[in-house]
């Protein structure tokens, strides 16, 4: 199976409009020096909403390989949500992706994992692809329940999804107690996961299916831990948070190859 590596560079509630700009711009400028092949590695970056609209005007304009989605979509399509973002405004700003269920929003905003699984299907429904996040706290972690905990929330979020739209879907395995904290989970706790999760769709959908979908690690990742991280064989990418903010870091994550 071949799966195509994804990086993907979550901004988080960081750089306005002026600074994305400026930042897809240095980064898209070092990958070709680089002459990166962004149909071996692709990119995406998922900058705050205000942002979206300058980025698809750049990418548009300098016909960048670049790819970009949102933080959060509404499970809801449209009507009186103050606040709220639809999957049809983000499918009109060409974005491909849309991160779903971060640990940020589960625990912050109290998304419960039946919203996740709400906004997945609203993400499913305007032909955006779902990054679904999953994964455990450090006390769950620590009581050696982390598999069950990760998998079970797969589950509930996959609930209403059928074989052909979960073909589509990438999961993003985000150890809570590894993010933003220095400490990353060691690249056998990322394999770990990610075989589990295989099996897991193995078993609600099959074998091939399982096969054929991106599981990708985020925590922590930085240039110099990437690398031993996509060594493993159920880890198709990352999903990186602050190191995807300087452009040379996250550049040199991309070419982890390197
Ligand atoms: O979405 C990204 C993750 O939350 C990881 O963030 O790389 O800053 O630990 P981090």
């Amino acid at each position: 199976y071949t799966r195509t590596p994804l990086i993907a560079g979550n901004w988080k509630m960081h750089m306005d409009h002026f600074q994305a700009v400026s930042l897809v711009q240095k980064l898209s400028w070092t990958l070709t020096d680089h002459d990166h092949d962004f149909d071996k590695v692709q990119v995406a970056v998922f900058p705050p909403f205000t942002d979206l609209r300058s980025v698809q005007t750049l990418t548009m304009a300098d016909k960048l390989e670049l790819t970009y989605g949102a933080q959060d979509v509404s499970q809801f399509d449209a009507g009186a949500y103050t606040g709220d973002i639809s999957g049809d405004f983000l499918k009109k700003l060409a974005c491909t992706y849309v991160l779903i269920g971060h640990s940020e929003r589960r625990s912050i905003h109290q998304e419960s994992d039946d919203v996740v699984a709400a906004k997945l299907q609203a993400a499913l429904r305007h032909d955006l692809t779902p990054i679904l996040c999953v994964g455990e706290g450090l006390e769950t972690r620590q009581a050696g329940q982390h598999v069950d905990f990760t998998l079970q929330q797969l589950r509930t979020a996959l609930q209403d999804v059928d074989a052909a739209a979960v073909a589509e879907l990438v999961i993003a395995y985000e150890p809570v107690w590894a993010i933003g904290t220095g400490e990353v989970a060691g690249p056998a706790d990322a394999q770990e996961m990610g075989a589990a999760i295989r099996q897991e769709l193995a078993a609600l959908y099959d074998t091939e299916t399982a096969q054929a979908i991106r599981v990708l690690y985020g925590g922590s990742v930085k240039a110099d831990n990437v690398a031993a991280i996509m060594r493993e064989r159920d880890i198709d990418g990352v999903l990186v948070g602050g190191a995807s903010l300087d452009d040379e870091e996250f550049a040199n994550i991309v070419r982890f190859e390197h």
